[in-house]
């Protein structure tokens, strides 16, 4: 499931840190990829001890718990720390799988990435192409957000960043382990809360809306991990 989250950041928030990625040091991207990934990776991204990274990534944590979307899509056990990544013209990511099992550096805390997360930080009239383009059994879809929105996708898809042809383009990028493991379930759980929360709001007596969440949590308690 491929599922955009609109104004994760605001429009201010996602500028100010904009501003202060422009003036950051980069770095080569190819630290953090994997074998295959090196091969096919060409961007510049801050350095994991970065403390701009770190302070940014700190906002980005804040708001990731503030956003009823993102909880009830995601349902995250663990958020590895966002990174940030900048595309200058002519960079671009070819068509790669991200790594199954991250360790935290300097811990010995491991994330599964069953969701892989984008942050858009730049406006989409700044760069041409640059677009994420994630295949699932559907196609391959291309994705391209106005500043402070966020797409989730299976972090199992394969997927790729088109060449920057013109201009910069800045995002933010983390991988998210559930704690549903599997995308089709996590999928259910998903279209059953919107639809409770939809029902909730039309026709809050109901009485149907409690037994509808005790399945929800029923689901939940059989298929989570903690
Ligand atoms: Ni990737």
């Amino acid at each position: 499931m491929l599922i955009e989250i609109p104004s994760l950041l605001t429009e201010d928030q996602a500028a100010a840190m904009l501003g202060r990625l422009q003036a950051a040091r980069w770095i080569d991207g190819r630290v953090t990829a994997g074998y295959q990934a090196q091969r096919v990776k060409n961007n510049a991204q801050l350095a994991e001890d970065d403390p701009l990274g770190r302070e940014l990534s700190d906002t980005v944590l804040r708001a990731l718990e503030r956003c009823d979307l993102f909880m009830s899509a995601a349902l995250p056990l663990k958020v590895y720390p966002p990174m940030f990544n900048r595309y200058a013209e002519g960079q671009a990511f070819g068509t790669h799988v991200d790594t199954a099992v991250r360790r935290l550096p300097g811990t010995p805390v491991r994330v599964r990435s069953d969701l892989s997360a984008t942050i858009f930080l730049s406006p989409p009239d700044g760069y041409d192409g640059g677009e994420l383009v994630v295949e699932d059994s559907y196609g391959a879809h291309a994705v391209k957000l106005p500043p402070g929105h966020m797409v989730l996708y299976p972090g199992g898809s394969l997927h790729d960043v088109r060449p920057v042809t013109a201009g910069v383009r800045y995002g933010c990028f983390f991988w998210i382990q559930s704690m549903v493991r599997d995308d089709a379930d996590r999928t259910i759980l998903f279209d059953l809360d919107t639809n409770i929360q939809s029902l909730a709001r039309a026709a809050p007596d109901r009485p149907e809306i409690v037994q509808l969440t005790g399945v929800y949590h029923n689901l939940l308690r059989r298929w989570a991990e903690t």
